[in-house]
């Protein structure tokens, strides 16, 4: 049995909007599972070993419910320009160099490492279309202690020959092999997740391929849906027969369902497909730092949180300039100010503690039980240094967290970090 305490100030929240506080409290994890907050340890766990963080801020591990690991070297870079623009510029010339496996190592060891240091403990990540450098990506991954879904990209229009795969055929036929392949390695904390990079991407072959293989393999699927203007425009045009444009996914089943769906962005979907996702149970990956770096606007969370759909945050890097899910909370919090005061005044701003349980519990519903510190849900911990902030009064423990996050101290001051009861960090 590998069991253990964690001793100090232990903060989360359970449900939305409620951040619960637990001053010098002791966090019990047992075989990689949380057996809740305790003052005094019960009898069974007297003899355990303790680390004792006193002062310190312990918190759950956050989940990035969207990043691209290909684009991490695109980071605050070529911030100009709109979605399409964007990726034609920056995005596939950049994922076009992971046909070499020299460069694909460099880069995915970076992002790797960059992952390990960061807030995250699980992660829902998009590679390239190369088999080879995703299955590469996944090794990292694994070894790098995070839980995560890894994607193949699948596209066969609309992007730059060298990116395209040749037909629908020969997608599904490099999809299949990388499922098989990530199988086959039998990782502990890493699994694939079906991955059509977007419907102006995608054609209906491509998409029947992908249900075919769904289907097969019971698996979760990742992708884009109304991020920008432009977009969602080129999609009518493309697919006019579609409802809207989550019903291109749907038709295909690959739009909600048992094994689970997540899409990016979500921010012009009209009311039939927010009904649509509401009755597919479509999880939304809130990626705010994205949608203002790309002017592609602000998603109406509120209301997707009012009408009791299921939202976490992403970092949508590179869209997003920072893997950072501490500046995702802050930033969630600030553009839902911005819509509030200028889109619409009944969707009041969320609050910091709903922020802060979008990237915890809310993205952190997709592995499982994880993203607080209930009994029964996987150890996922971060422990923060808060201590070289100067202040010249003592601050409450709810202002001390708040504060950590909205000034970056995942940057600077992770402490200690357990994912799934494994110490990472
Ligand atoms: N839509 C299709 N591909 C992408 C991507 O790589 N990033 C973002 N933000 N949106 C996309
Ligand atoms: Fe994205």
């Amino acid at each position: 049995m590998n069991d253990f305490a964690l001793k100090g100030n232990i903060l989360h929240t359970a449900k939305m909007g409620e951040l619960e506080i637990f001053p010098d409290a002791y966090l019990i994890c047992a075989d990689g599972i949380c057996q809740g907050v305790f003052y005094e340890p019960p009898g069974q766990y007297a003899g355990i070993p303790v680390t004792d963080y006193s002062g310190l801020l312990i918190i759950p591990g956050m989940t990035d419910l969207h990043i691209h690991a290909p684009q991490f070297a695109c980071r605050g870079t070529g911030m100009n320009a709109e979605l399409l623009d964007w990726l034609n510029t920056r995005v596939f010339p950049e994922e076009i160099r992971f046909a070499d496996m020299d460069y694909a190592a460099r880069a995915y060891q970076i992002f790797a490492d960059q992952m390990r240091k960061s807030a995250t403990t699980r992660a829902v990540i998009f590679g390239t279309t190369h088999r080879n450098a995703t299955l590469l990506l996944a090794d990292l991954m694994e070894a790098s202690g995070l839980v995560s879904y890894i994607g193949k990209v699948n596209m066969d229009r609309n992007a730059p020959e060298d990116l395209l795969e040749s037909s629908a055929d020969a997608a599904a036929s490099d999809t299949r092999a990388f499922i098989r392949d990530v199988i086959n390695k039998r990782y502990a904390r890493t699994k694939p997740i079906l991955t059509p990079r977007f419907i102006p991407c995608c054609g209906d072959a491509l998409l029947f391929q992908l249900s075919k293989i769904r289907q097969e393999f019971d698996l979760p699927v990742q992708s884009h849906l109304s991020e920008n203007p432009a977009e969602v425009e080129l999609v009518k045009t493309l697919e006019p027969d579609a409802e809207f444009y989550g019903d291109c996914y749907d038709k295909y089943g690959l739009f909600g369902g048992e094994s689970g769906t997540i899409m990016a962005h979500c921010v012009y979907s009209s009311d039939a497909e927010i009904r649509r996702m509401k009755e597919n149970g479509v999880r939304i990956a809130h990626c705010p730092n994205s949608n203002t770096n790309l002017s592609s606007g602000i998603a109406p969370i509120r209301k997707y949180i009012h009408l009791g759909l299921r939202v976490g945050l992403g970092s949508d890097v590179a869209g997003g300039q920072t893997e950072s899910m501490f500046r995702a909370i802050a930033d969630a919090v600030q553009a839902s100010k911005i819509y509030w005061r200028y889109i619409n005044h009944h969707d009041k701003p969320l609050t910091f503690a709903e922020s802060f349980y979008l990237a915890t519990k809310g993205g952190g519903s997709f592995f499982g039980n994880v993203g607080s510190f209930e009994t029964g849900y996987e150890f996922d911990a971060l422990v923060i240094d808060d201590s070289k902030l100067p202040c010249p009064r003592p601050l409450s423990l709810a202002d001390r967290l708040e504060r950590a996050v909205y000034l970056g101290l995942d940057q600077t001051s992770i402490t200690a970090k357990y994912a799934r009861g494994l110490k990472i960090l």
